[in-house]
């Protein structure tokens, strides 16, 4: 390892604060990696995930390629996302063992009993001569994932050494342990805040899939905007409950099964207002976004929408990003009052709106990840996954 002795504790535990602190679970990933590679020397390292039976492959890291290769061609090589634990693969053995698997001499794998593929490497010009797989344990000492390095420098398989990475990997396994437990608590949020929006989305006649997609959607265009994670998780989470005003619309209006008159088109109104009602005073950063959305999010970019006509950049971003989420599903979606419009009419039409009735920026990021977006609708049902927030 390229550090001096002396060194090595103290930065054994910089790595420990600097993890600690990432509470991005998709981040944490890559910083752990990134880590692990520039402490070890290492030209590589991958990271893999365990959830019951399964590795799911999380992150690929490999400084020699990514220089010579393409991003786009290393990823379409990296094709199998997760895969049971066998104790013939050399991550399967390292999680069953519970130990580190040192393998300093590549060609002799096949020796040590593990089956190891050797496509990827040919397909990319690429040698992995030595590869050391080190278990990530949790509190309990229950396997929570596996890290896995390529092309050590000399002397990297002395006991010594072996130590270090195990010492390194131990720092991982408490940040990467919490940001775990956290996303699980993040899921489990989320899930109530579905659950409790699709109470006012028409009552109980909706499933829930249309405020799972709308918040879906509202996310994509987000990330497509600002690459901060913050930014789009709060859209995520916030999104959904946009409509909860319209808990206090009687269903005479809301399920009307044809157009509203001027007159109940002025109570559906209200739904803005009594959603910000709903949600405010709210301490938390989600609930104090959702009640911009709220209010904000049938806002119109030229100023012609309600509750009060704010114009362009007077509406918070984040209703901007939304109203282009949430007219997208109403418009694909089967109201009681209309069918469900065609996808390249939807998709034209939130085009002509552009200046109108959405903000152009959100318009072109709409556009950007439009092939995402309509992913999701063509899988009815679709689910938040981590994958989603990722
Ligand atoms: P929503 O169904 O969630 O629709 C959200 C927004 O999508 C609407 O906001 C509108 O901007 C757009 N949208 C939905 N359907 C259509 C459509 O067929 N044509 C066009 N051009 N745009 C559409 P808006 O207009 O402020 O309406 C707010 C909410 O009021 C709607 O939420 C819906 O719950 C209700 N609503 C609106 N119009 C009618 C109606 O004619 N009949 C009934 N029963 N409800 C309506
Ligand atoms: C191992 O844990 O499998 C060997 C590494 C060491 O003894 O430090
Ligand atoms: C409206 O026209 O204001 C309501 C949305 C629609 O059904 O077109
Ligand atoms: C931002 O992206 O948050 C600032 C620009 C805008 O409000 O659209
Ligand atoms: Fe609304
Ligand atoms: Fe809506």
């Amino acid at each position: 390892m390229h550090i001096k002795k002396g060194d090595i504790v103290e930065k054994l535990v910089n790595i420990g604060i600097l993890l600690s602190q990432e509470k991005n679970l998709r981040k944490l990933l890559n910083k752990i990696v990134e880590e692990v590679i520039n402490f070890t020397g290492a030209e590589g390292g991958s990271l893999y995930i365990k959830k019951g039976n399964t590795l799911h492959f999380m992150v690929f890291k490999n400084r020699i390629l990514e220089e010579r290769v393409s991003p786009d061609l290393l990823k379409k090589r990296i094709k199998k996302s997760s895969f049971e634990i066998k104790g013939t693969s050399i991550a399967g053995a390292c999680v069953k063992r519970g130990e580190i698997i040192a393998i300093p001499d590549m060609d002799r794998v096949e020796e040590l009993g593990f089956k190891y593929d050797r496509r990827m490497d040919k397909d990319l010009g690429y040698k992995t001569k030595s590869l050391l797989s080190i278990p990530l344990k949790g509190p309990q000492g229950e396997i929570i994932g596996v890290l896995q390095i390529v092309n050590l420098p000399e002397g990297s398989f002395e006991k010594e050494e072996l130590r270090l990475a195990r010492a390194m990997a131990s720092q991982a396994a408490i940040a990467l342990s919490n940001a775990l437990l956290l996303d699980e608590l993040k899921n489990a949020q989320l899930d109530t805040i579905y659950r409790l929006s699709r109470v006012a989305e028409f009552k109980d006649r909706e499933t829930g899939d249309h405020i799972r997609r709308m918040s879906l959607v509202s996310k994509y265009i987000a990330s497509a905007m600002k690459n901060d994670p913050d930014f789009i998780e709060l859209i995520l989470y916030a999104s959904p409950m946009h409509d909860i005003g319209k808990v206090a619309i009687p269903d005479s209006i809301l399920l009307k099964p044809a157009r509203l008159t001027k007159q109940e088109f002025e109570i559906m109104k209200t739904h803005t207002k009594i959603g910000a009602e709903i949600l405010k005073g709210a301490e938390t950063p989600i609930l104090k976004v959702a009640y911009k959305i709220a209010l904000y999010h049938h806002e119109k970019y030229n100023g012609t929408g309600y509750p009060e006509g704010l114009k362009g950049y007077e509406i918070p971003i984040e209703a901007r990003v939304v109203a282009v989420a949430d007219v997208f599903d109403a418009l694909v979606s089967k109201r009681p009052y209309k069918e469900p419009w065609p996808l390249e009419k939807t998709k034209e039409f939130i085009v002509s709106q552009k200046g109108q009735h959405f903000d152009p920026v959100v318009v072109e990021a709409f556009i950007k990840v439009y092939d995402k977006i309509i992913s999701l609708y063509q899988k009815p049902g679709t689910l938040y996954s981590n994958q989603d927030l990722a």
